[in-house]
């Protein structure tokens, strides 16, 4: 098959979806791999090191949309984008179709297949082209707030694993799946004290096997919330319900009870947050402060590190790439079920209930194409 690359162009998106060493298992099979000049830059990965493994490197955007038949990107694309893409073609990348109508209804007119990352589902429910990012997002979220505990940058100015003869700093993780459970081990490798509060029993009782002993679990209700946040020094926001906006775990009157210079990182961002007073921000003006306590609430944390992201998400994309490849995507959907629920919009028809329900569209069952 042949593989277009193409570099990412939406604002401040620094990954790619392949990298040299996912281009060269691709080749290894026979596939033609075409890169975008520079595609792989942001991530640290030049186009040298494509052509080394084996790749082309194409000058533009357009070259790239024009001779593949598999597009493999990170981001859904942005308008620029869709008049490049061919019907047939297959698209294989992040979509979030339900939240934005223009790229629902312009991949429909494309006729193109769109496989999308977020909805690729193994039959435990589990999502693993979503875990990597939120594995990323979990650890640096205890990397930026120690780092926003620091007094110049408005926190309380304790250091998140004391010294001896000094207590290590307060750390409430609220949610203990994977954004909390990554969360917790930084900062109990950092020698904090850590609680990870959540509703689901059966998890906490994995928590406590799995986690050092300077982690707690403890149930997540009002009640305790209020009583934890008052001496917390860092809380990080990690609940998701899926499907539903995140629960407001803090509202805005218990800013009052924290202690001045307390550090709030609501990772659930993208999905409402659960802190009542968390407003999405950017890397390049990621905090701000309502009543001496600083809010961190960026809704594309792993952007940051996108030399990690990229391994990270290529790690979990490249396997499902190339069965894409080797099979074509009615093939490799049908011997690997959890492709099927990626397929959201085929030939023009949407085959993704939630997607057709969200902008009230004709839903076509997924098992016609795949019969
Ligand atoms: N900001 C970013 O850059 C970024 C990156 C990745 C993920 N995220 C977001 O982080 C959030 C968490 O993702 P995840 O992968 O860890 O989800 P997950 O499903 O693995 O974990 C969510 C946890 O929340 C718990 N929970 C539900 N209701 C709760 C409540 N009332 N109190 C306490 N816990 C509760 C669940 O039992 C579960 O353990 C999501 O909103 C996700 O979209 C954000």
């Amino acid at each position: 098959m042949i593989i277009g690359v193409p570099k990412e162009i939406k604002n401040n998106e620094n990954r790619v979806a392949l990298t040299p060493a996912g281009a060269k298992e691709l080749i290894k099979k026979g596939h033609t791999v075409y890169v975008q000049h520079t595609a792989g830059d942001g991530s640290g990965f030049p186009d040298a090191e494509y052509v080394i493994a084996g790749a082309k490197i194409l000058p533009t955007i357009e070259a790239t949309y024009e001779i593949a038949e598999m597009i493999m990107k990170v981001k859904e694309p942005i308008e620029s984008e869709y008049k490049l893409i061919k019907a047939g073609q297959l698209l294989f990348t992040y979509f979030h179709f339900a939240s934005y109508e223009p790229l629902t209804m312009a991949m429909i007119e494309s006729k193109a297949i769109c496989l999308a990352y977020e909805t690729v589902e193994k039959k435990d429910r589990s999502l693993p082209l979503l875990v990597p990012m939120s594995e990323v997002a979990g650890r640096m979220a205890i990397q930026k707030g120690a780092n926003y505990l620091e007094k110049p940058l408005k926190g309380r100015g304790i250091l998140l694993g004391g010294v001896p003869g000094v207590l290590p700093a307060k750390v409430l993780i609220l949610g203990g799946g994977i954004v909390g459970t990554q969360a917790a081990w930084m900062a109990a490798g950092l020698g904090a004290d850590v609680t990870i509060m959540d509703v689901s029993l059966p998890r906490m009782r994995y928590l406590a096997d799995v986690m050092p002993a300077n982690v707690k679990t403890m149930m997540s209700n009002e009640y305790n919330v209020r009583t934890l946040i008052k001496d917390a020094d860092l809380i990080v926001g990690a609940v998701l319900i899926p499907g539903a906006k995140a629960p407001h775990l803090i509202t805005r009157d218990m800013l009052k009870d924290m202690k001045p210079g307390t550090v709030l990182v609501d990772v659930a961002v993208d999905q409402g947050g659960c802190i009542e007073t968390c407003r999405p921000t950017t890397h390049e003006n990621p905090t701000y402060i309502i009543d001496d306590v600083v809010h961190y609430c960026v809704a594309n944390m792993p952007g940051a590190v996108p030399y990690t992201s990229t391994l990270a998400l290529t790690n979990a994309t490249l396997p499902y790439a190339i069965q894409l490849a080797d099979k074509g995507w009615k093939k490799a959907a049908q011997d690997n079920a959890d492709l099927v629920p990626g397929l959201n919009v085929i030939n023009g028809e949407v085959v993704y209930e939630a997607v057709a329900q969200a902008f009230n569209l004709p839903f076509t069952p997924v098992e016609k194409y795949l019969a």
